[in-house]
C-alpha cells in the first residue's frame, strides 16, 4: 500500500469508529500559516475528472480512495447520479451570435466567476498535506464559491484567511456547511465562528438524520481520522470543554422548527442540503429558506435514491424560480453542467472531483480541475449556441431514446 510522500497522512492501523464523519481524533495543531507550500506540479497529461480520479487511485492510499469514492449500501445511488446525466442528450441552438460568453453570476449576494461551487466534503488533510487549506487557496484563485465543511480538518477562520491570501483583491466566496447539532447552542457557535470568518451564507445538510454507513470503509476497518487530524471546527466547542473536539453529533429528533431557531438566531442566508422531495422543497420556501441544494449527498446517505438531476426537473418546478436551486451528484464534465443549468439549476456543486485534484497535486490540481470544468462548461455553452447562463434552457436537453452515451 504505497502513500504518495505529498498526499495522505499515515492511517492508523487499528482504527475505531464510522465514517463521513468518523469520530474525531484527538486535536492536533492547528495549522497558521496562509501561504501555499510546495503544491506538486499538476501532470500535463490529466485532462478531464476522470483522468484525476485515475491519478488519485493511483496516488492514495486505497482505504482512503475507498473513503472518498464509496457511498451507502450497493452505492445504486453512486452510480446513478452519473448515469443521470449520460441518459440526457443536449440539442444544440445554432447562429446566435455567441462570441463572448459570461459564465459570471451572484448567488445570494456572493459573486462568482462560474456556475460551479465546490461542495463540502470532510477531512482534506486525508488526502493533502494541506487539506482545506489547499482548497481554500484553490477556489479562491478560481473564484469560485466553496462550501466550507464543518467536518473539515482545517478550521474555517484559517480556509477564510488562506483565501483571502491567495486573492488578496477580493472577499472570498466562502459559504459553511453545517448538520445542525442536538443542542442549539453548540450549532450557534460554529455559525458565529463561521460568520466571523466571512462566511457569507450557510448551508444545513439535512439528509443525515443518522450517519450513512459505508461498507467499504467498514470492510476497509476505517472508521476514524488517524492521530494528528481533527475535526478542527469542533475544537472547543463548548466553554467547559476547552481544546476538546467534541463528536459531530446527528439527531434524527430535528424537524422544520429547528431549521426556524437557527435562522432566527442569523443574518446569513440558510440554504437547506439534501432536500429531495418536492412536496419538503416546497415546505422550504414557505418557510423562508433563502436557497436549496438538491443533493443526496454523493449516494452516501440512503441508498438507493434517484439521481438528482432525475429530480430536478421536478423540484424546480415546486419552487418555482423563487429560490435558487443549486444541485450537486454526478457531475463530471462541462456537458454536465450545462444540462442541470438548462433544467432549472443556478449552479451545480462538485464534490469528490474536487478531493480527486487535491489528493493528485494539491492546491494545483484542485485549481485544475476547477479550471478544466470552467473550459469545458464555457466550450460546451458556446457548441449550443447559448451566449451565456441566461440562453440555457430546457429545450436544449432531451431524454436520450438509447439510454444515453458519455
Ligand atoms: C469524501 C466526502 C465527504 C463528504 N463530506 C460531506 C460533509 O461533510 N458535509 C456534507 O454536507 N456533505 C458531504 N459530502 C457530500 C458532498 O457535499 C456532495 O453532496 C457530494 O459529494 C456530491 O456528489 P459528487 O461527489 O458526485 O460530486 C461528502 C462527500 C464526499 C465524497
Amino acid at each position: 500500500m504505497s502513500t504518495p510522500p505529498h498526499a495522505t497522512i499515515p492511517r492508523p492501523t487499528e482504527p475505531t469508529a464510522p465514517p463521513d464523519p468518523p469520530e474525531p481524533a484527538e486535536p492536533a495543531e492547528s495549522a497558521e500559516h496562509t501561504e501555499s507550500t510546495a503544491s506538486p506540479a499538476v501532470r500535463e497529461d490529466l485532462l478531464t475528472v476522470r483522468d484525476f480520479q485515475a491519478e488519485a487511485r493511483r496516488k492514495l492510499d486505497p482505504v482512503y480512495y475507498d473513503y472518498v469514492a464509496g457511498g451507502a449500501g450497493d452505492e445504486a445511488t453512486v452510480r446513478a447520479n452519473e448515469a443521470g446525466f449520460a441518459r440526457l442528450n443536449l440539442l444544440p441552438r445554432v447562429l446566435r451570435g455567441s462570441a463572448e460568453r459570461d459564465l459570471a453570476l451572484t448567488v445570494l449576494g456572493t459573486r462568482a466567476s462560474m456556475p460551479v461551487v465546490v461542495s463540502p466534503t470532510a477531512f482534506h488533510r486525508l488526502v493533502c498535506a494541506e487539506g482545506e487549506l489547499a482548497t481554500g487557496r484553490a477556489a479562491a484563485r478560481a473564484e469560485a464559491i466553496l462550501i466550507a465543511s464543518m467536518a473539515s480538518t482545517v478550521a474555517v477562520g484559517e480556509v477564510a484567511a488562506a483565501a483571502r491570501a491567495a486573492a488578496p483583491d477580493r472577499d472570498p466566496a466562502l459559504w459553511f456547511q453545517v448538520y445542525l447539532q442536538p443542542d442549539l447552542q453548540d450549532t450557534l457557535v460554529l455559525v458565529r465562528r463561521a460568520a466571523a470568518a466571512g462566511c457569507t451564507a450557510l448551508v444545513i445538510t439535512v439528509d443525515s438524520p443518522v450517519r450513512g454507513v459505508h461498507e467499504r470503509s467498514v470492510r476497509n476497518g476505517f472508521h476514524d481520522l488517524p492521530p494528528g487530524l481533527a475535526c478542527e471546527n469542533m475544537r472547543g466547542l463548548r466553554d467547559e470543554e476547552p481544546g476538546v473536539v467534541r463528536q459531530i453529533g446527528m439527531s434524527a429528533k430535528l424537524d422544520w422548527d429547528d431549521v426556524d431557531r437557527l435562522r432566527a438566531h442569523t443574518k446569513l442566508p440558510v440554504l437547506l442540503k439534501g432536500v429531495l422531495h418536492p412536496e419538503d422543497a416546497r415546505i422550504a420556501v414557505e418557510r423562508g429558506v433563502d436557497g436549496l441544494l438538491l443533493s443526496n449527498h454523493g449516494g452516501r446517505q440512503l441508498d438507493t435514491v434517484p439521481a438528482t438531476i432525475e429530480l430536478l426537473p421536478e423540484v424546480a418546478a415546486a419552487v418555482g424560480r423563487r429560490i435558487p436551486v443549486l444541485l450537486d451528484g454526478g457531475v463530471r464534465r462541462g456537458t454536465d453542467v450545462v444540462k442541470a443549468l438548462a433544467l432549472g439549476a443556478t449552479a451545480v456543486g462538485i464534490g469528490r472531483p474536487l478531493v480527486w485534484g487535491l489528493a493528485a497535486a494539491g492546491e494545483q490540481g484542485a485549481l485544475r480541475v476547477l479550471e478544466l470544468l470552467r473550459a469545458e462548461l464555457d466550450h460546451t455553452i458556446a457548441l449550443c449556441g447559448a451566449r451565456g447562463l441566461q440562453d440555457l434552457t430546457p429545450d436544449l436537453v432531451r431524454p436520450a431514446p438509447t439510454g444515453g452515451v458519455r
